[in-house]
C-alpha cells in the first residue's frame, strides 16, 4: 500500500484509476471501517482509503485533541483488508490556508437529529468530504464512495450533496459491523469504562424495542412511544439526546398507519463522558 500526504501525490498516485473506490475515515479502524474497505475492492478499480481527523466538523468542547490518533495499527489493517493507496494528510496538506469557503447542506436535512445537538456538524463534513471527492474523483469516468450506515444522517446528506451538486460518483453503503451483544462498533466505545461498556447495549436494544412497538402504530402514537424509550433509557442512568422513529428517505417524521413503511429508528445518547449514536432500519 502506497501512503500519500499531499492532494498533488494522491492525484499523481491515482493517474492510472478509471474508477477509484474510496472509504473516508478519521483513523482508529474497527471491522466497520474494514468491510467498507474490502466492499470497496468489488466497487471499482482501485481501493483508496483517507486518515484525517477533521477539525471542522468537532465543536470546540468536542473531542477533537483526544480522538483516537492510531496511525501505525491502521495502515497496517489497511494492508491486510487490501487497500491500494492510503491518503493521510496533515491538516497544512488538506488545509492549506483557513477554509473560509463551506459546504452547507440543507438545513432540513442537517439542522435536525444530529445536527440539532452538534450544530455546524455536517457543515464540517460536507466541506472537508467535498473536497476530499474533489481530490479523488475530478476528471475520472466512475467512482464510488462507501460509508457505512451506522451514520445513518451522514450518508444521506452525501448522498443529497453528491446529487444536487452532480459530483461524477455515486455512493455506496456498508452495514453496520456491531459487537456479538449488538452494540455498534465505533471509535469511540474506546473511551467507554468496562461496565459503561456492559451497559452500552442497551442503546441498540432501546432502538429495537422503539421499532416493534411503532410497527403497528400510527404516527399519532409516535411521540409517546419515543417519550417513553427516552425516560426508560434515562432511568438507567443515560442522557438521551433523542429516540425517534423517522422516514428513511427524508428523515422527516412519518404520517399515517406506519405498517409498510421505510422507517429508521434512530439514537443518540450519553453515557458517562462517551456518546454514542445508532439506528435500526425496519
Ligand atoms: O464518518 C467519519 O469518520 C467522518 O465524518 C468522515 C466521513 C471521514 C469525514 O471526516
Amino acid at each position: 500500500m502506497n501512503i500519500v500526504h499531499t492532494i498533488e501525490q494522491l492525484r499523481a498516485a491515482l493517474a492510472s484509476s478509471r474508477h477509484p473506490a474510496f472509504v473516508a475515515t478519521m483513523g482508529n479502524l474497527h471491522r466497520g471501517h474494514l468491510a467498507l474497505v474490502r466492499q470497496a475492492q468489488q466497487s471499482g478499480d482501485f481501493t483508496v482509503a483517507s486518515i484525517f481527523v477533521n477539525r471542522l466538523q468537532f465543536a470546540p468542547h468536542e473531542d477533537f485533541d483526544s480522538y483516537p490518533r492510531t496511525f501505525e495499527a491502521d495502515v497496517q489493517a489497511l494492508r491486510d483488508a487490501g487497500c491500494k493507496l492510503l491518503f493521510a494528510p496533515a491538516e497544512a496538506d488538506l488545509y492549506p490556508q483557513a477554509q473560509t469557503f463551506r459546504v452547507q447542506p440543507d438545513p432540513a436535512l442537517a439542522d435536525i437529529l444530529e445536527g440539532q445537538f452538534r450544530p455546524g456538524f455536517f457543515t464540517g463534513v460536507c466541506t472537508v468530504v467535498f473536497k476530499l471527492f474533489q481530490a479523488i474523483f475530478a476528471g475520472k469516468s466512475e467512482g464510488t464512495a462507501l460509508f457505512g450506515l451506522k451514520d445513518y444522517q451522514q450518508q444521506l446528506i452525501i448522498r443529497h450533496m453528491v446529487r444536487q451538486f452532480a459530483l461524477p460518483m455515486t455512493i455506496a453503503t456498508g452495514a453496520t459491523q456491531r459487537d456479538p451483544d449488538g452494540l455498534a462498533l465505533s471509535s469511540r466505545n474506546g473511551y467507554l469504562s468496562p461496565s459503561e461498556r456492559a451497559e452500552a447495549v442497551a442503546l441498540p436494544r432501546a432502538l429495537q424495542a422503539l421499532a416493534t412497538a411503532a410497527r403497528g402504530c400510527n404516527a399519532g402514537q409516535l411521540p409517546e412511544l419515543e417519550a417513553q424509550a427516552l425516560r426508560a433509557l434515562q432511568a438507567r442512568g443515560w442522557q438521551a439526546d433523542y429516540l425517534t422513529v423517522r422516514q428513511r428517505e427524508n428523515l422527516l417524521p412519518p404520517q399515517g398507519a406506519l405498517e409498510g413503511q421505510a422507517l429508521v429508528a434512530l439514537g443518540a445518547a450519553r453515557l458517562g463522558r462517551t456518546r454514542l449514536i445508532d439506528n435500526l432500519e425496519f
